[in-house]
């Protein structure tokens, strides 16, 4: 039988994949596992779809998206950030966010590089990274909260280094960086040429605070790639609509890996995201104020539990530790969902220096946050601390 690229051996199927499809053997589970909004897409944003599908030409578009979106996402930039992207040559609407990782992962990596993510980190960088023949090199976070530090991030930079990705408000830890300490980071940046990627997906849903973006350091636009989305702020994962937005020169190669991937993003999701960035920016607000209220319900049932865990500041995850009663966080997600049928994914993960922890989603709703709490509770309330 004909065998696949040697590197597919090592590439696994997500923890947050693994958990969510055991959900369904549990009749009667709670599942805080998944990262996506529990809120349905405005119907505003879906009419305006349906329209452009009754009334528009469903040929492809330009490569990069149709022009008055990436105009919108332009403005958008320059009124929120103040930085210029031209619409023509330095936005590109892909499939998601995660075809904008994709692309650009392609289009700047060779065999040998090494990329710098603070970690714990999302789960969707290290496969791309390995199938580029590239290194994905972790940074260990937890000795400062989560938060990567110049120091940590200067010291392991190399000459191999070719990128640095970062990613804020952060999946699993809820972490996000104020404007001092990421102005620090950027201070290691403009001394090294290598490219900084920032997967700002959760950038509408800072919860406190601003949400300060890569692109508002105008000076170091040629090293910085940001992608964005509206899959978690407009509660649009299904419509797979995502972009990347950076200088010129290095977006001509990130947009010639996209058209040959995909051609163009759908065109009625196209025509739903217009709709979304320019008559629906106040959704993500409204539904921050929900995340707000759960996450801080969470937070202090997780106290009084005696866990660690530190409060996010965006995204809608939770990242408590319970090394004290498991160093095993696959060990521990597995006996909880079979012993109370509370699904939430293990801390490994997000790379081993999640390990000792459990991600919980507070992307539900009070009700089943509640009864999460509960079972948790219960559980632990059967161990015996470490
Ligand atoms: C940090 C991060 N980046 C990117 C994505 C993927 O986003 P999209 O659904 O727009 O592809 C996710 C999804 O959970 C995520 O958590």
């Amino acid at each position: 039988m004909p065998q696949a690229n040697k590197k597919m051996k090592d590439i696994e199927v997500p923890g947050t994949r693994q958990f969510a499809n055991r959900v369904e053997e549990f009749p009667d589970a709670v599942d805080l596992t998944l990262g996506q909004p529990d809120f349905e897409t405005p119907q505003p944003i879906k009419d305006a779809a349906i329209e452009a599908i009754n009334t528009k030409s469903m040929k492809y578009s330009h490569n990069t998206g149709l022009f008055e979106l990436r105009e919108t996402i332009s403005q958008y930039y320059r009124e929120v950030h103040g930085a210029e992207y031209d619409p023509d040559g330095e936005v590109l609407v892909t499939v998601g966010g995660s075809e904008g990782i994709d692309g650009i992962l392609r289009a700047i990596l060779d065999p040998g590089d090494e990329v710098l993510i603070p970690a714990p980190t999302y789960l969707g960088y290290e496969p791309i990274i390995e199938l580029c023949g590239a290194v994905t090199k972790f940074v260990d976070m937890t000795p400062t909260g989560h938060i990567a530090t110049p120091e940590l991030i200067e010291s392991n930079i190399t000459e191999k280094t070719k990128a640095v990705l970062l990613n804020y408000p952060t999946n699993p830890t809820g972490v996000t960086y104020t404007k001092p300490q990421m102005d620090a980071l950027v201070e290691v940046f403009r001394k090294h040429d290598i490219f900084v990627i920032t997967d700002e997906i959760y950038a509408e849903n800072t919860l406190e605070g601003e949400h300060i973006s890569l692109a508002s350091y105008t000076d170091i636009k040629e090293q910085v790639l940001v992608v964005s989305g509206l899959s978690k702020s407009h509660a649009m994962t299904g419509w797979r609509i995502g972009y990347v937005v950076g200088h010129r020169t290095i977006m001509e190669d990130v947009t010639a890996v996209h058209l040959y991937n995909t051609i163009c993003a759908a065109l009625p999701s196209q025509y739903a995201a217009i709709e979304a960035l320019k008559n629906h920016r106040h959704v993500p607000k409204e539904m921050n104020e929900a995340y707000i209220e759960r996450r801080d319900y969470i937070y202090r049932r997780l106290l009084d539990m005696g866990l660690e865990v530190s409060k996010p500041t965006g995204a809608f995850y939770i990242f408590p530790s319970i090394r004290k009663y498991d160093t095993d966080s696959f060990r521990f997600a597995t006996n909880l969902l079979e012993s109370t049928q509370l699904a939430v994914v293990p801390g490994r993960s997000f790379s081993e220096y999640g390990e000792g922890h459990i991600r919980l989603s507070f992307a539900c709703s009070m009700a089943e946050l509640k009864e999460a709490a509960d079972r948790l509770e219960r559980y632990i309330n059967t161990l015996e601390e470490k």
